[in-house]
């Protein structure tokens, strides 16, 4: 009997991970470096982007500072990349803005960093042929994009509506160099992202009591789910979103 068998390695895989200076994105990238991958991080705090690239353990590791709705900054990231196995496109926001209190400007900012950063760095990864021949793509979506799981989330469920929508039309442009694009839509999960609206600690707690599994998600269950994505375990599976939610969306 073989004993090291293990499908979802990714020893051998170099990584991309966007927004690993914070919650799911940090995670994901310390989970991708313990499952063996060789990591390439980037987010926009220097300070925090270093604790994450600490806890990767692997020197040869890279971190590039980059907001990625600016130009200028994505194209110096893409041409710090080295070819990729894989990437998990986290980076995002999500602001409680119920449409009375929007405008066009807030709403284009939410498509911008939701949306347009992962679709136009995605678009630039396989146009340049960052993205090695059998590479996977996991773009960070939401059940936000299907469920109204939160009051004034409209904006914020469209730009994860949209990300979705695309990732299946990618996945099915991207199947002839077998490059694969999937997503996650996690439900509530314990990052900073959620203790930072307008929303108070007693509604946060009183909101994870309709989760069917009892609690918020962790960000390593969100990770877990990005290792089965990113590894050759999925290696049949291209355009699907995978719903990580607790059983929120039953
Ligand atoms: N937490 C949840 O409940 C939940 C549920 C469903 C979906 N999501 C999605 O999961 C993703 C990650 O969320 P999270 O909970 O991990 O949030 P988080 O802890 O606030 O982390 C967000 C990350 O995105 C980065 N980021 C934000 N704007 C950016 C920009 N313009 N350019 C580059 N990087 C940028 C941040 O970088 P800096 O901190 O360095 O600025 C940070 O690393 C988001 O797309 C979010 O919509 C989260």
């Amino acid at each position: 009997m073989e004993t090291n068998y293990n499908p979802f390695s990714l020893a051998g895989k170099t990584i991309l991970v966007t927004g690993a200076s914070s919650g799911l994105g940090q995670a994901t990238a310390i989970a991708c470096a313990r499952m063996g991958a060789s990591l390439v991080i980037t987010g926009r705090n220097a300070d925090r982007l270093q604790e994450t690239f600490d806890q990767l353990g692997d020197e040869s590791a890279t971190q590039i500072l980059a907001d990625l709705t600016v130009k200028e900054d994505l194209e110096r990231l893409l041409a710090a990349l080295p070819h990729l196995d894989g990437a998990v496109l986290c980076a995002g926001n999500s602001t409680t803005l119920p449409l009375q209190f929007g405008s066009r400007e807030k709403f284009d900012e939410m498509f911008e960093v939701n949306f347009f950063a992962p679709i136009e760095l995605l678009r630039l990864m396989y146009k340049k042929k960052v993205l090695n021949k059998g590479a996977s793509v996991v773009l960070i979506a939401s059940i936000g994009g299907t469920h109204s799981f939160m009051p004034g989330n409209g904006v914020y469920g469209a730009s994860k509506a949209a990300l979705n929508s695309v990732m299946k039309y990618a996945a099915r442009e991207y199947a002839s160099r077998k490059v694969r694009v999937n997503s996650i839509c996690p439900g509530m999960v314990d990052t900073p992202l959620i203790h930072r609206g307008t929303i108070t600690e007693e509604q946060l707690a009183e909101d994870a009591k309709r989760y069917p599994l009892g609690r918020y998600g962790h960000p390593e269950d969100i990770a877990n789910g990005a290792l089965y994505l990113l590894s050759d375990a999925s290696s049949w599976l291209t355009g699907h979103d995978l719903v990580i939610d607790g059983g929120f969306s039953i």
